[in-house]
């Protein structure tokens, strides 16, 4: 099927904005306030993937491992890839690290990667119990570790870097749209729509 896909020379980038970056880094609350500003609808390949499978990430990396979980989320880079109406999409942490992925990420859009630290994951995860990762016995270290291992992934796979660490949702979201702009993007924002989910206490809201 892959190679099908490869023949086919009309075949060019999808449409979408794809968020992706560490746990934590606010890619669905980001994205969330992005749909408002930009009018496209916000999918969370996490709840895609808890949705399909009828149950959560946790139960899934319980019952089948995380191996099975790597490969429902490269399925779904595939359905992105392959949707051709322009949305945003919050990708899980860990998508982009699978070298098999990382083209696939690119052809699904424009993509912005939220560049957070490990401290700042860590007080902005504490005591969250959905990331079967991190439920280990020195979790910061863990974040660490992953952190060094990841980041030359998110940056390979990244048109757009945006550090998140220390600055309002509000001053990140602007500098998304300053960037996309710089790309080209027309973007025209009305603020009456959007409505805060900042208080929501929602944990996902920080994915
Ligand atoms: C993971 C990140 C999680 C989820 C799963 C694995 C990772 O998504 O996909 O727990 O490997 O970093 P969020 O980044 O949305 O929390």
């Amino acid at each position: 099927m892959e190679k099908k896909h490869k023949k086919n020379k009309e075949y060019t980038k999808a449409p979408h904005l794809v968020l992706i970056g560490f746990m934590g880094s606010g890619k669905t609350s980001i994205g969330k306030s992005l749909s408002y500003k930009l009018r496209r609808a916000f999918y969370d390949t996490d709840k895609m993937i808890e949705e399909s499978e009828g149950k959560t990430i946790s139960e899934i990396f319980a019952s089948k491992g995380e191996g099975y979980f790597r490969e429902l989320e490269t399925n779904v880079l595939r359905e992105i890839r392959d949707d051709r109406i322009p949305r945003i999409y919050s990708l899980g942490g860990g998508t982009p690290v699978l070298l098999q992925n990382q083209p696939l990420i690119k052809m699904c859009g424009t993509v912005v990667y939220l560049r957070i630290s490990a401290e700042e994951v860590y007080e902005r995860l504490k005591g969250d119990t959905t990331r079967p990762l991190l439920q280990c016995d020195d979790p910061l270290a863990k974040i660490k570790k992953l952190i060094a291992l990841r980041s030359p992934a998110y940056e390979r796979c990244a048109d757009i870097i945006i550090d998140t660490g220390n600055v309002s949702k509000d001053s990140v979201i602007g500098d998304v749209l300053d960037r996309l702009r710089e790309l080209g993007w027309d973007i025209s924002t009305d603020d009456k729509e959007e409505r805060s989910d900042e208080d929501s206490g929602d944990k996902r809201s920080q994915s």
